[in-house]
């Protein structure tokens, strides 16, 4: 073998070795439950997508892992089951599959607590008063449109945590319910 494909190969043997760290590396994420959190931003909001991500860093967490998804009406209906009797449900499923959504997952004390600060309370008229009162800007006060399509979505507790993030981070997310 000549020394330029001894050169080649050992290239190529190290590139190898590098994706394959990173790709490793990407898979293996650790959910720690209690300190993350998952957010979403929603179809009428995307394009305000980094001011938002902005705002809910600015609560005091920092941004972990992130990626824009066009959901299914599968994953929406699995993502909100727990609502899907009450008559809003059509309606927020259809907004959902409206568009793409960016998908993230927050980490810090008290994750959950932060995050549905930084959005404000979930009807946008309603988080206007509160910022018009003197409270800190809210995503949902500034980006909301109305009660359905309320700009951006967070966990209400850390076990919904853990639900949302396996549904929309199964390749990345691994987590242990004891901590
Ligand atoms: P999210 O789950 O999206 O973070 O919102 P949330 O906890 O503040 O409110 P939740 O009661 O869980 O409602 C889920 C989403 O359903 C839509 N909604 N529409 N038309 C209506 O009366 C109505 N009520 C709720 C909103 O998109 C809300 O964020
Ligand atoms: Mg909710």
């Amino acid at each position: 073998m000549s020394w330029t494909w001894f050169c080649l190969a050992a290239l190529a043997t190290l590139a190898g070795l590098f994706l394959h760290t990173i790709r490793r590396d990407d898979e293996v994420f650790r959910f720690e439950k209690g300190r993350m959190t998952l957010a979403m931003v929603k179809p009428n909001a995307y394009e305000r997508r980094w001011e938002i991500l902005e705002i809910i860093q600015e609560h005091g967490v920092d941004l972990r892992r992130s990626k824009e998804v066009a959901l299914s009406k599968a994953q929406v209906e699995e993502f909100y089951q727990e609502h899907r009797d009450r008559p809003f449900f059509e309606d927020l499923v259809e907004f959902m599959c409206s568009g793409t959504v960016l998908v993230a997952l927050f980490e810090g004390e008290d994750a959950v607590g932060r995050v549905r600060r930084a959005l404000g309370p979930t009807d946008p008229q309603e988080a206007r008063k509160l910022v018009q009162s003197g409270q800190q800007e809210t995503v949902r006060a500034k980006y909301g449109w109305d009660v359905t399509r309320n700009a951006a979505h967070a966990s209400d507790s850390p076990s919904s945590a853990i639900r949302e993030a396996a549904l929309l981070f199964p390749e990345a997310v691994l987590w242990n319910e004891n901590e």
